[in-house]
């Protein structure tokens, strides 16, 4: 009896891995098929995993969380920078590049928000002329970034590294923000969900 019990248990435990296997694969696949449109996928399906069973086929809600994972990041790298600034020596050249860094990333910040405002208000009405915005913004938003490297550029050694390649990562994550965003402009009105 006990035997048995125990028999049943683990092809119960089988079953329930197993249906855990399929269901996390196809959530998988769901952040994958989305990532396709993406430069950097393999950052894309990393970042946007966890949207996987609430986002699924929805280039709305794609776009949306990739703004919102943007704008995360973004704000985790300005945070870095100014910490940067307060406790680092950096002299000269770098230090007025950090600013400049500082300045970029908050109006970045600013682009990215305004466009998450109206991908959370997108209608059948406007929708063209709201999309046309949000590309205006989120281009911007990668524009400053890419001015903030460029401040850094031909410089070298640790202390420079360290914030280029969370820029560089900044920009790569924004990159595909804009992707999912004309990924949404280019399937259209069928796909909002709120009009
Ligand atoms: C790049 O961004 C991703 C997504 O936010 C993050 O998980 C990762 O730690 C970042 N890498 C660097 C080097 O900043």
């Amino acid at each position: 009896m006990v035997r048995m019990a125990l028999l049943l248990g683990i092809m119960l435990l089988g079953f329930l891995t197993n249906v855990d296997q399929f269901v996390s694969g196809k959530e998988n696949h769901y952040v994958r098929d989305a990532c396709s449109v993406t430069r950097y996928k393999d950052l894309c399906a990393h970042s946007l995993a966890s949207f996987s069973n609430i986002a699924k086929r929805s280039p709305t809600k794609w776009a949306r969380a990739g703004v919102s994972v943007t704008i995360a990041e973004v704000k985790i790298v300005a945070a870095d920078l100014k910490k940067l600034k307060r406790n680092w020596y950096m002299r000269g050249r770098n230090r007025v590049a950090l600013s400049d860094c500082i300045d970029c990333f908050s109006d970045a910040l600013d682009e990215l928000h305004r466009s998450l405002g109206v991908l959370r208000w997108l209608s059948k009405t406007t929708f063209g002329t709201q999309m046309g915005d949000i590309n205006t913004w989120i281009s911007a938003a990668l524009t400053d970034e890419d001015t903030c490297l460029d401040g850094f550029e031909g410089q070298k050694g640790k202390r420079i590294r360290l914030p280029q390649n969370q820029v560089l990562n900044a920009t790569y994550i924004t990159c595909n923000a804009l992707a999912l965003v004309n990924k949404l402009a280019s399937t259209g009105l069928g796909s909002i969900t709120n009009p």
